[in-house]
């Protein structure tokens, strides 16, 4: 969460902070700031997107950047990034300093005036404090003083009006160093400069990186240099752009033929056959997690256990010597994600990461990694990383199993699902003013009625809740009336006579339903208010098909009730923060 950038080189900093910012808004987007320096500190910073930013101008050939998704301190211009302190230096901050409040008060007694109610104001104060108390005024060495009193997770860059750097350090959220000719970058994700140079640096975390237009250091927290070791990374601006497509999320939607076509493609390196498996994820890889567990029984024949990585990092699970555990995540930097891993390892367990973002955190620290190639995914709401995942997932419990996951013709059957476009944007404008929706299904499709839930809470801020079928009568039943309309995924499937029952008892009252059902399935037909149906597919690859009409009803209700759908209030892509 929060995106940052630096640059220090021969060009005006001033655009390529604004472009980088532009592809790190993903991160958050409550406030957005910029400081260049030529020497006098340049400053500009407001509540909202970045996009106000783009007909302005500040001098200088050095600079700072940040789009804010707020933690501490509401989303107000004091709130923004970059803090500037004695109009002589600049900070921008991702992450959460768990101690601020006791090291905010040691500031104040000294004398320190706050301008904002953030906890990374603070690390300003502290790095100040030592470049003005240091016997040689040194910027790095005020830094490698100031992060021994941090706690909690960050990357930071700050730059001082006078000198021709960059320092930044990292603790938990991620930073790099883009190196170009004559000049460099620092930023949150790669992206943020891919045009400008794909020769990267990673920070890890205690390090602290000092970069000018010709250089790069790294150190460690006690001042010791480390060697550095530069990255090429892949990537093109093309998939950071919308091509014709209205919003980014339906672009991804509708790249999903290709996307599953490259995952079926992707080799699992060799994994040994474990005793039992744990999957930690978050959010919408948490949902394909879900399914993986279904699956992996299903197929591998091997327990196991789905844990939300928030709640698992702080349970005290327990490991047996032979576990697998498996982290699922797009961009491989979510902070719980992250912390459930390095939990496991602490604990001496294998890790597998099912990561989209190639050399993300998480994809560095797993013993093994599987990618899954969806591309670049920029939407909020993640899709076509998700059946991405659920892709692998198969192939995995497959291949545990001794078999091969064919998945045959898949493509086309997502292909034929893309199609049903209009039917569901008809369905979407018939229900467009309810405010409360329920999902419901059973055995494969229970996660997949989270997952269809999540995105229209996401993208549409509409009230939804999902719930295994077989839940209803035990409360949620009670919720049924005219303006709660049911999404039952019901295709044909070992669970469908149940589904069906379960349909009934909510027609019984008055509920409407929505049914994504199988072709030609008349009885669900004459039994439900509207029906989508679903291409004829192997049971298997039904969730799949479920998965992307889903996408569609939520894209579509939001368009209608005329939501940001690439950037929904209250979110952000990547979560590191806790
Ligand atoms: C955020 C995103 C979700 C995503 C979740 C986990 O909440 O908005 O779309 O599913 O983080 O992210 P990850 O990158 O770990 O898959």
């Amino acid at each position: 969460m929060c995106g940052i950038i630096g640059y220090v080189g021969q060009r005006d900093a001033y655009p390529l902070l604004l472009t980088g910012l532009e592809r790190v808004e993903y991160r958050g987007y409550d406030s957005v700031g910029i400081c260049t320096t030529d020497g006098t500190l340049h400053l500009l910073k407001e509540v909202g997107r970045v996009e106000q930013f783009k007909n302005k101008r500040l001098p200088g050939k050095q600079g700072i950047a940040h789009s804010r998704w707020a933690t501490h301190g509401g989303v107000s211009q004091k709130n923004a990034h970059p803090f500037i302190a004695h109009d002589a230096f600049a900070l921008v901050h991702n992450g959460i300093i768990e101690n601020y409040l006791e090291l905010k008060e040691e500031l104040i007694e000294k004398g320190v005036v706050f301008s904002s109610d953030t906890d990374s104001e603070v690390i300003l104060h502290l790095v100040v404090g030592h470049y003005q108390h240091g016997p040689d005024k040194n910027l790095l060495a005020a830094v490698q003083q100031a992060v021994k009193q941090l706690q909690g997770a960050y990357a930071f860059a700050v730059l001082n009006k006078d000198a021709e750097e960059i320092v930044a350090a990292r603790d938990g959220c991620p930073l790099l160093v883009g190196i170009g000719e004559r000049e460099n970058f620092i930023a949150s994700d790669a992206t943020a400069f891919i045009e400008h140079t794909q020769k990267v640096v990673y920070v890890d975390d205690f390090e602290i990186v000092r970069v000018t237009k010709d250089a790069l250091e790294l150190f460690d927290h006690d001042g010791a240099k480390k060697n550095v070791s530069i990255v090429e990374v892949r990537g093109n601006i093309e998939v950071a752009q919308k091509q014709g497509h209205p919003h980014f999320m339906l672009k991804e939607i509708m790249e999903q033929p290709q996307t599953i076509a490259e995952t079926m493609k992707v080799e699992l390196p060799r994994i040994g056959r474990p005793k039992r498996i744990l999957i930690v994820a978050c959010g919408t890889a948490s949902y394909a997690g879900l399914l993986g567990k279904y699956i992996l029984e299903k197929f591998a024949k091997i327990p196991v256990v789905h844990e939300t990585a928030s709640e698992f990092r702080y349970q005290e699970p327990l490991f047996y010597p032979d576990d697998l555990v498996i982290a699922i995540t797009q961009s491989g930097e979510t902070a719980d994600t992250l912390a459930a891993i390095r939990l496991a390892k602490k604990h001496g367990m294998k890790t597998l990461g099912i990561i989209n973002v190639r050399e993300s955190t998480i994809a560095r620290e797993v013993d093994q990694v599987i990618y899954t190639r969806a591309g670049p995914e920029i939407g909020v709401a993640s899709t076509k990383a998700f059946t991405a995942q659920l892709i692998v997932l198969y192939k995995l419990a497959f291949q545990l199993g001794g078999k091969k996951f064919e998945g045959k013709g898949i493509a086309t059957l997502i292909e034929e699902t893309l199609k049903l476009e209009d039917r569901i944007k008809e369905i979407a404008q018939k229900y467009v003013h309810n405010n409360h929706f329920l999902y419901i299904g059973r055995n494969l499709f229970y996660p997949l009625a989270l997952e269809g839930a999540l995105k229209l809470k996401e993208i549409s801020y509409i009230h939804a809740e999902a719930y295994p079928a077989g839940e209803l009568k035990h409360g949620p039943i009670a919720l049924i009336s005219e303006d709660m309309p049911t999404i039952a995924i019901c295709p044909r499937h070992e669970t469908y006579e149940k589904m069906f029952s379960n349909i009934q008892e909510i027609k019984a009252r008055q509920g409407k339903i929505i049914a994504l059902a199988s072709t030609g399935d008349e009885r669900m037909r004459e039994i439900s208010d509207d029906i989508i149906y679903l291409p004829k597919a192997d049971g298997l690859l039904t969730p799949l098909l479920v998965a992307v009409a889903l996408q569609l009803f939520a894209y579509h209700l939001a368009a209608l009730r005329g939501c940001d759908i690439d950037k929904p209030r209250n979110l952000a892509k990547s979560v590191t923060v806790e």
